[in-house]
Formats: structure tokens, sequence, C-alpha cells
């Protein structure tokens, strides 16, 4: 074959293979957000994720001016220690010796728990 044949052949799987991949990857990504019932936990970020979580079903009792059991979660520099120490995970996931957390309310999904808890294995990020 002429050698400029097999040159531009060559290029040309390579680009192939490039574009297949990129292209499995973005819709692996796309096919776990939109799925509901897969649980996204890859790069779990402080403010999309995690805050919104607890804005909405602790921040009304662990507040700045009101903390509860004077335990403040408003912000991450005030939840990070209970989330380094385990508490929170523990009260989320409604484990023996800890009052059960959110108090009165709706256990969490086994989704969100599971977003928090790969959030501080990720290193609680503050992203
Ligand atoms: C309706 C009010 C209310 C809500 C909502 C609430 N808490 Fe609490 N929380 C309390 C009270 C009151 C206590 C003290 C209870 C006790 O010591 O028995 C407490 C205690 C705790 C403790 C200490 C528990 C222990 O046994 O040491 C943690 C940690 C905690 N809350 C985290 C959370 C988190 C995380 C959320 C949201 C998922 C949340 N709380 C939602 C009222 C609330």
């Amino acid at each position: 074959m002429d050698k400029r044949i097999q040159i531009v052949l060559g290029i040309s799987t390579i680009m192939i293979i490039i574009l297949l991949a990129q292209c499995t990857y973005h819709n692996e990504d796309e096919y776990f957000k939109d799925n509901p019932n897969l649980c996204y936990t890859d790069n779990m970020s402080f403010s999309n994720d995690i805050s919104p979580m607890v804005q909405e079903s602790c921040i009304s009792c662990h507040g700045k001016t009101n903390a509860s059991a004077g335990i403040n979660l408003e912000g991450y520099d005030q939840l990070k220690p209970y989330a380094e120490s385990g508490l929170l995970s523990k009260v989320i996931r409604h484990e023996s010796g800890v009052t059960p957390m959110p108090l009165y309310e709706a256990k969490w999904s086994d989704c969100s728990i599971e977003k928090f808890e790969a959030w501080v294995e990720q290193g609680m990020k503050n992203n």
C-alpha cells in the first residue's frame, strides 16, 4: 500500500478512537446524572451538593443564631469539624447512641447519605 494512504488511515483510526472514547465518557456521566435510580457521588461539591441538603433539613435548628445542642452547621467552617469527627454521618444514618437527625423529620434518602459520605471521603472539599 502507498505510504501516504497508510499514514492517513493510521491518523484516521486514532482520531476515531479518541472521538469514541470521549463520547463514551460523556454519555456515562450524563447517564448517571439523569437516571433517578442511580446515585451520582463523583466529585461532590460543598456548595452544590452538600450545603443545599443541610440548608433544607438542618439549618432551621442548627443555624448560627439558633444552634440546637450548641451545634451550628451554618457554613463550611462550622460544619466541617462535625463531619470530620463522624458525628454527622452517625446522626443521618440513625445509628444507635446518637439522636437521629433531622429531628422529627424523615431520614435522608440513601442517595443523600451516600452523597454526604462521598464528600467526606473525598476530603471534605470547600468547593
Ligand atoms: C427540628 C429541629 C432539628 C432539626 C431539623 C435538626 N436537628 Fe439536630 N438536633 C436538634 C436538637 C434539639 C438536638 C439535641 C438533641 C439531643 O441531644 O437529644 C440536636 C442534636 C444534633 C446533633 C448531636 C446529636 C448527638 O446525639 O450528639 C447533631 C450532630 C445534629 N443534631 C445534627 C443535625 C443534622 C445534620 C441535621 C440535618 C440533617 C439536624 N441535626 C436537624 C434539633 C434539630
